[in-house]
C-alpha cells in the first residue's frame, strides 16, 4: 500500500513536473523563440522565392521551348502541312509546281555560308544571323534555335538535296505564320479568307478570316517590303512590291497581286520561269507591243538616193509593277 502511495505520490510529482515545465516552457525561452520562429520564417521565405524563381525558369524555359524548335525535324514537323493535302488535293497538286514549293533550291546559299559576310568556318558556327535570305526564302526559321541553322547550314553544305527540298514556303507559311501582319499568329489557327468555325483538320481545328488575305500586302511582305534592317547584313533581294506601290497603283491600278496571279486561287503562282513558252505566251499578251514602219528614199546629195526606215514602237504594260522585276 505504502509502496504504492510513494509511486502515487511520485507519479504525481513526475506530472506536475512535466505540467510546469509545459507551462513555464514559454516564458523561459519567450525571446529565444521569437527569434528562433523569426528565422524560421525568413528561411522559408527565401526558401519560397527561390522556389518560385526556379518554377519561373521553368515554366518560362518550358514556353520558349514551346514556341523554338531545337531540332530541324522539330521545326520541320511543327510547320508540317501533309494533312492539308488529303482534302485540297488541287491546292496542294498545284502548290507543289510552284515556286513557292521550292523556296531555296535556287539560292546559291552554299556559295554565301563559304564566301563573304555570311560566312562560317563550319557548319556549327552558323547562327541565324547567317540566314537574312530565310526572313523570306524559309520564313519559319523564326520559330526555331540557332541550333537548327547549324543543322540547315550542315545540309546545305553537304547539298543534301533531300533535306533541303523540305525547307519551303507552305500551306502553313501563309495560312498560319504570315496570316497576320501584327503580332504572332495563334497556335493551331489557320488563316483564310472567309472564317471556318468547324475546319475538319485534327491539328487545325479554326480558320479566322485574314483582313489580309486577299490584299497585295499579303505577297508584299516577302516580294519587296524594303530592306531587313533587322539584320548585321541588310541586303534586299525582291523589290517589286515597291515598284506596284510607286507606280501601279499612282497611275490608277486597281488589281490586287492575287487577282493577277492567283485568278481562281490558284495556288501554282505563275509565271515560272522555268516554263519558257508559257512565260513568252504571258508575256505577249501582257506587253503588248504596237509598231508602226516608214519606209522612204531620201536624195540628200543629187544623184544618190538613199533608202530611210523609221521604226516606231509602243510597248504597253498591263502588268501591276515593273518588268523584269522580282
Ligand atoms: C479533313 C479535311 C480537311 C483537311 C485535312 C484540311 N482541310 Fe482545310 N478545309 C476543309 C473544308 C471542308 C473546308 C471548307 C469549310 C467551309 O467552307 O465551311 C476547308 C477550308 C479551308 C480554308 C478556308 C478557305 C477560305 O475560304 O478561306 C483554308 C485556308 C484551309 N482549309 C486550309 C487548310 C490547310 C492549310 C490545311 C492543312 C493544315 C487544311 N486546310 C486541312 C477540309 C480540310
Ligand atoms: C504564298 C502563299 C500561300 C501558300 C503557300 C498557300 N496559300 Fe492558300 N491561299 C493563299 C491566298 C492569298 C489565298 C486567297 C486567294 C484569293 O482568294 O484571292 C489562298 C486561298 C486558299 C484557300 C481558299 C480557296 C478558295 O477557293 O477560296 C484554301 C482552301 C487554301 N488556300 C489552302 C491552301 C493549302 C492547302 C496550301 C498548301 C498546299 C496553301 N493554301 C498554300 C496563299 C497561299
Ligand atoms: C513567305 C514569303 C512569301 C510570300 C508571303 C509570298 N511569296 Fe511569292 N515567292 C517567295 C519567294 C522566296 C519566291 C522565290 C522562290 C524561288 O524560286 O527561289 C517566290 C516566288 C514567287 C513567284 C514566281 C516568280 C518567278 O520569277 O517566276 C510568284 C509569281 C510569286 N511568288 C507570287 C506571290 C504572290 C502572288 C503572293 C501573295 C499571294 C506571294 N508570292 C507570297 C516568297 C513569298
Ligand atoms: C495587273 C496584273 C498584275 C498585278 C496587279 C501584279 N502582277 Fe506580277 N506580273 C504580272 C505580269 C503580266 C507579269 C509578267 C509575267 C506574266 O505574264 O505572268 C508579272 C510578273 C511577276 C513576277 C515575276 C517577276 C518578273 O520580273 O517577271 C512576280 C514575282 C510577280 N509578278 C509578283 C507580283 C506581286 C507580288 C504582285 C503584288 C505586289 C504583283 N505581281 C502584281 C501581272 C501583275
Ligand atoms: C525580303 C524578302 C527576301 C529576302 C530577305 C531575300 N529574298 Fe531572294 N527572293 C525573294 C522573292 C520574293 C523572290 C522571288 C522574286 C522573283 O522571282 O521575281 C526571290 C528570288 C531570289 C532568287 C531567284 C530565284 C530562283 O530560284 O532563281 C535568288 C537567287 C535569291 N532570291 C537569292 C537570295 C539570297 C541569296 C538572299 C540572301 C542574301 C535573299 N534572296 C534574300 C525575297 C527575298
Amino acid at each position: 500500500m505504502y509502496v504504492g502511495k510513494q509511486e502515487g505520490a511520485m507519479k504525481g510529482r513526475s506530472i506536475q513536473r512535466i505540467n510546469h515545465r509545459i507551462i513555464r516552457r514559454p516564458r523561459v525561452l519567450w525571446t529565444n523563440q521569437i527569434l528562433r520562429v523569426q528565422k524560421t520564417h525568413w528561411f522559408r521565405g527565401i526558401l519560397i522565392m527561390s522556389m518560385v524563381c526556379i518554377c519561373f525558369i521553368l515554366i518560362s524555359a518550358a514556353w520558349a521551348s514551346d514556341k523554338k524548335a531545337r531540332t530541324l525535324t522539330e521545326l520541320i514537323e511543327m510547320f508540317d502541312s501533309s494533312s492539308c493535302k488529303e482534302c485540297h488535293e488541287e491546292i496542294h497538286a498545284q502548290w507543289e509546281t510552284s515556286h513557292h514549293a521550292r523556296s531555296i533550291m535556287g539560292i546559291f546559299m552554299d556559295r554565301y555560308l563559304q564566301k563573304g559576310v555570311l560566312s562560317v568556318k563550319s557548319p556549327k558556327d552558323a547562327t541565324k544571323k547567317n540566314f537574312p535570305c530565310f526572313k523570306c526564302h524559309f520564313p519559319q526559321l523564326e520559330y526555331a534555335t540557332d541550333k537548327v541553322a547549324s543543322e540547315i547550314a550542315a545540309a546545305i553544305l553537304s547539298k543534301d538535296k533531300a533535306t533541303m527540298s523540305r525547307l519551303n514556303i507552305n500551306c502553313l507559311v501563309c495560312h498560319n505564320q504570315k496570316g497576320v501582319i501584327h503580332g504572332h499568329a495563334e497556335k493551331g489557327m489557320l488563316y483564310g479568307t472567309d472564317s471556318v468555325l468547324e475546319h475538319p483538320d485534327e491539328g487545325y481545328k479554326r480558320v479566322k478570316a485574314s483582313p489580309i488575305m486577299k490584299s497585295s500586302v499579303m505577297c508584299g511582305q516577302c516580294h519587296g517590303l524594303g530592306p531587313n534592317f533587322e539584320f548585321e547584313h541588310p541586303i534586299q533581294c525582291a523589290t517589286l512590291y515597291g515598284s506596284y506601290l510607286h507606280a501601279y497603283v499612282p497611275s490608277g491600278g486597281t488589281k490586287t497581286c492575287q487577282e493577277c496571279h492567283m485568278k481562281d486561287a490558284d495556288h501554282s503562282c505563275p509565271p515560272d520561269f522555268n516554263k519558257r513558252d508559257e512565260i513568252s505566251a504571258r508575256l505577249k499578251k501582257a506587253l503588248p507591243m504596237e509598231v508602226d514602219t516608214l519606209i522612204y528614199k531620201s536624195q540628200f546629195t543629187p544623184g544618190e538616193i538613199i533608202p530611210m526606215l523609221v521604226v516606231k514602237t509602243k510597248i504597253t504594260s498591263k502588268a501591276g509593277h515593273r518588268i523584269p522585276d522580282g
